[in-house]
């Protein structure tokens, strides 16, 4: 993501959402939600982070790869909060972009602005040779987001994506990783193109080989369309165009293939739902081919034309994923409102925030990499909203087709058990009845017992918290949602 220039439009943007969302558009009083088993959204893969700049920080933290990756009870660094795990099962590792050594009399060219957090230590160094067992290549580089992703797979992460901000620097024009000397400019050499996805795959071979981590997917993009990416930037970034985009997709296609890898194409990560559709509608029938999984990003918030991607992506028989996601909006409402206008319009089957650990409202915790040593600071609300969602609708369930594009409904066929998030994103409280009557049958736990958490997002109370005080009655349950408010249920003994 582009960060420091959309910090602004962000708070613009979700400052407008907000005041749209109580002003109206919310569902006000009472209503009933139905589910419809017999249509789906497919099968869940998972939630997930981006590794990259955090991890490349706090990569040797145990305790923080137990927060994301367990579900576990973890006790916090304050010593008394015990956090329940996010259970995410994605990560998506950066492929990094500079380096600081010479390559043929050249050296990388850093922009001003860039913070030494941001740049992430690439392998390859210069361009002597493509043979891994060389001296072009530094294996020990970027020990901590690699350590970070172990640990991430030692705790069951099910899904690994190779991503790229930038081609390595010795490849672009500039030799800058932040991007061309002008906004809207490609900076990878057009000779280069081909190398850049021999960087990627052999990342990925290396990792099979020697780091026990079979990448799931490769992406050699981020943003590509986007005209941020510019020399004196604050991150990595590199402008595509589509007419290089479709140049680099089938070498990349075919760097997976020759070298038998199982990872998936994924592209093009686009910034936004607009911009990934416009791009995926520019390539004609043997790029679309080429690609395996379609990966956008949500910064378009609460707007853009997600049913249309869905429809564009779907009709071709591609998986869809919203890739990276995050905004400035500690409390989590807003990424309640937008993960679940996701899931009721984009249809993605994975969703996967950017930075867990970030400033300025970014994070699920508060991190600071540029503080001496690195700080580590308050769990924010939006972390028990993300958890309302990812401890409940797990890998393998299936999302139901909801009449409430404010509840997802997920089924778990191998344990009869429908969970359904629900949020209240008005500021006046609201009383939602479910609606089950489209199952053949509908038990609860024992007693008819429906187990709710609730998380107030405007802080006035639960977190996260667990009430036992909901009951199924013939098929249905009514449960009073306190303003901004996100609650899930795990309904048991639920057949189709
Ligand atoms: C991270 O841990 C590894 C071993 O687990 C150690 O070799 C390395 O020095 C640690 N790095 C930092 C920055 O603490
Ligand atoms: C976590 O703590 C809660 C509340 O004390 C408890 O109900 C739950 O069983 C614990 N979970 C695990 C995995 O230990
Ligand atoms: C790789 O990069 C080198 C040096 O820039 C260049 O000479 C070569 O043509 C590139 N190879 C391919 C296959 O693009
Ligand atoms: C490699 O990773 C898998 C999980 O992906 C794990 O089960 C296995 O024990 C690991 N092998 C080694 C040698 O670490
Ligand atoms: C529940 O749903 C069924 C079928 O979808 C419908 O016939 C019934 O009227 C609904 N009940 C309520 C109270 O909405």
């Amino acid at each position: 993501m582009i960060k420091l220039i959309i910090n602004f439009i962000t708070i613009i943007v979700l400052l407008c959402a907000i005041s749209t969302i109580v002003s109206g558009t919310a569902a006000t009083g009472s209503y009933t939600a139905t589910f419809n088993p017999t249509q789906n959204w497919g099968v869940w893969e998972g939630f997930g982070t981006s590794l990259a700049w955090w991890a490349q920080t706090y990569g040797n933290n145990t305790v923080l790869a137990d927060i994301m990756f367990t579900t576990q009870n973890v006790t916090y660094f304050d010593g008394t909060t015990v956090l329940p795990g996010l259970g995410l099962n994605i990560v998506r590792y950066n492929a990094g972009a500079s380096t600081w050594v010479e390559s043929f009399g050249r050296k990388m060219v850093q922009s001003p602005e860039i913070k030494r957090s941001r740049q992430v230590e690439g392998y390859w160094l210069n361009w002597a040779s493509e043979d891994p067992q060389s001296d072009s290549w530094n294996w020990a580089a970027d020990p901590l987001q690699r350590n970070m992703m172990a640990m991430a797979r030692d705790r069951g992460v099910q899904y690994f994506e190779l991503f790229s901000n930038s081609p390595i620097w010795w490849m672009t024009y500039n030799l800058n990783p932040s991007g061309a000397d002008l906004p809207a400019m490609n900076n990878l050499e057009t000779w280069n193109y081909q190398n850049h996805t021999v960087y990627m795959a052999t990342i990925a071979q290396y990792a099979a080989e020697n780091w026990n981590i079979s990448f799931t997917s490769i992406d050699p993009f981020n943003e590509p369309s986007g005209d941020f990416w510019i020399a004196f930037g604050s991150q990595e970034g590199c402008h595509f165009d589509v007419e290089a985009q479709k140049d680099v997709i089938p070498y990349m296609r075919k760097e997976i293939d020759s070298r038998r890898l199982t990872a998936m194409l994924a592209a093009s990560d686009e910034n936004n739902y607009r911009r990934a559709l416009d791009t995926w509608n520019s390539f004609d029938s043997s790029i679309k081919q080429a690609v395996d999984k379609v990966n956008v990003h949500g910064y378009e918030l609460t707007k853009g034309p997600r049913s249309e991607l869905y429809e564009a992506v779907n009709s071709q028989g591609k998986v869809l994923w919203n890739s990276e996601y995050g905004e400035g909006d500690i409390t989590g409402l807003s990424l309640a409102t937008n993960l679940l206008l996701d899931l009721a319009q984009l249809h993605p089957t994975a969703w996967v925030y950017w930075q867990v650990l970030d400033i300025s409202g970014w994070g699920m915790i508060e991190a600071d990499e540029n503080a001496n040593p690195p700080s580590i600071g308050a769990v924010a609300t939006k972390y028990y909203v993300l958890a309302q969602f990812s401890r409940h609708i797990r890998h393998g369930m299936t999302i139901i087709q909801s009449s409430d594009g404010n509840s997802v409904a997920a089924f778990d066929s191998v344990n009869n058990k429908l969970v359904i998030v629900s949020a209240n994103i008005a500021s006046s409280a609201q009383t939602i009845t479910f609606n089950l009557s489209k199952f053949t049958t509908v038990n609860g736990g024992y007693g008819g017992i429906v187990p709710r958490w609730a998380t107030e997002t405007n802080g006035n109370g639960d977190l996260y918290s667990y009430h036992e005080d909901t009951y199924i009655q013939d098929k249905m349950f009514s449960v009073t949602f306190n303003s901004q408010t996100v609650q899930t249920f795990e309904i048991e003994g639920v057949y189709l």
